[in-house]
């Protein structure tokens, strides 16, 4: 059987690297498309990709383009895009709504209209979002629950979760919405919250600062493992028929719960750090996601195995390690960051 090609938008992001280390474990080759400031700035812009950046093909882009993405596509022809690339932080969407809604609807109709007409069967992957839920009715969330969007993140993945199934049933794309819920890692970006209270302990612990300033500590979701997130991702796409399909851990944990882990695994009391800042409250908040993943389970064997503490440890073990300090405690660490 000939070598299969993947596309995969947003490479460059934490799931990118993930996915593309995942595809090229199982031999695809491995096209990723990047914006043109990544190309002139590769240490920096590719730096989630330096241990595999000679094995990938990377195409300049960008989800404002249809030209960039009918172009690159039809050089690709691949067999799988993995449409990953959005502004994905939900705070700055309350800061640019346009450029959130712009980007990220139009990007995903572009790529869906492209496929039509020059890869009608290439397998497509939506990263839908469980912040489509927002204020939901019901905990858990399954793939039947009503969304209810906070944001104008959220709906633009409700718009681009509608557009992908529109693709399906009218035009018979093979076409799959993932619903996943948080996902971390040690490749997480310095701005969502985990990410910011662990590298926040390891800068106090090295001495650099001596605050984590946060908004909301009562905020509750649903943390899992982006490694394993991926994973989901490619099996969706290798199912007889595409679907859409929650992907949890189904356990919740709130912000003061992160807090709490990360900084007594330092050895630190967190009330000294702390400081609750009223202006990172979002206007409009989501307060609890929590999902029920017994569909990926069933039809994917797709199941979770890295749990809450044993992640927040991890990305704070790397983060310390990137501060040149070490953990009393002696967090757990991976070598496979
Ligand atoms: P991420 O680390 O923020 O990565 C986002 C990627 O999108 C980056 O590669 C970024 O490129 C690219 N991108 C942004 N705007 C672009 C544009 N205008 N043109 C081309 N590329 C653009 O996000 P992630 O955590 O890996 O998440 C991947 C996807 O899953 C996103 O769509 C996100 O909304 C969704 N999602 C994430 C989670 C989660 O918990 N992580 C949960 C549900 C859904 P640059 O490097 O050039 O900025
Ligand atoms: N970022 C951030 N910074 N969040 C904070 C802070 C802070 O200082 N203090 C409290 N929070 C709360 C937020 O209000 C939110 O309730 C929660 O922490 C998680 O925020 P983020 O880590 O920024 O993630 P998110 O849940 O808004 O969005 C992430 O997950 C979505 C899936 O549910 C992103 O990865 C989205 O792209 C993704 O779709």
């Amino acid at each position: 059987m000939s070598q299969k090609r993947a596309f995969i938008t947003g490479i460059t992001g934490q799931d990118g690297s993930y996915l593309a280390e995942l595809l090229l474990s199982k031999d695809y080759e491995v096209h990723g498309l990047v914006r043109r400031v990544a190309l002139e700035d590769p240490e920096n812009r590719l730096s989630r990709l330096a241990s595999i950046r000679s094995q990938l093909h990377f195409h300049s882009g960008s989800l404002e383009s249809y030209a960039s993405i009918h172009h690159v596509l039809g050089r690709i022809q691949p067999d799988e895009c993995y449409h990953l690339a959005a502004q994905s932080f939900v705070t700055y969407s309350f800061d640019d709504e346009f450029t959130t809604l712009q980007a990220n609807i139009n990007g995903t109709h572009y790529l869906l209209s492209a496929l039509k007409s020059i890869a009608p069967n290439c397998l497509f992957y939506f990263a839908g979002s469980s912040e489509m839920f927002g204020q939901a009715d019901e905990v858990p969330q399954n793939e039947r629950t009503r969304f209810h969007p906070r944001s104008t993140y959220g709906i633009s993945k409700v718009a681009g979760f509608e557009l992908t199934r529109n693709y399906r049933e009218a035009y018979g794309l093979r076409a799959c919405n993932g619903i996943l819920f948080n996902h971390e890692s040690p490749r997480r970006g310095f701005e969502f919250v985990t990410r910011k209270i662990t590298s926040g302990v390891a800068r106090i612990l090295a001495g650099k600062s001596d605050e984590v300033r946060l908004g909301n500590l009562e905020a509750r979701r649903d943390w899992g493992h982006a490694r394993e997130y991926v994973a989901a991702m490619w099996l969706m796409l290798q199912q007889p028929e595409p679907d859409d399909y929650v992907i949890a851990t189904g356990e919740t944990h709130s912000v003061a719960d992160v807090v709490e882990v990360a900084f007594d695994a330092a050895g630190l009391d967190w009330r000294k750090y702390v400081v609750c800042d009223r202006d990172l409250h979002r206007p409009s908040e989501v307060n609890v996601l929590s999902g029920d993943a017994s569909k990926a389970r069933r039809e994917l064997g797709w199941e979770p195995r890295i749990h809450f503490r044993e992640l927040i440890l991890e990305m704070l073990a790397h983060d310390c390690q990137a501060q040149g300090v070490t953990l009393a405690t002696g967090a757990w660490t991976d070598s496979k960051q």
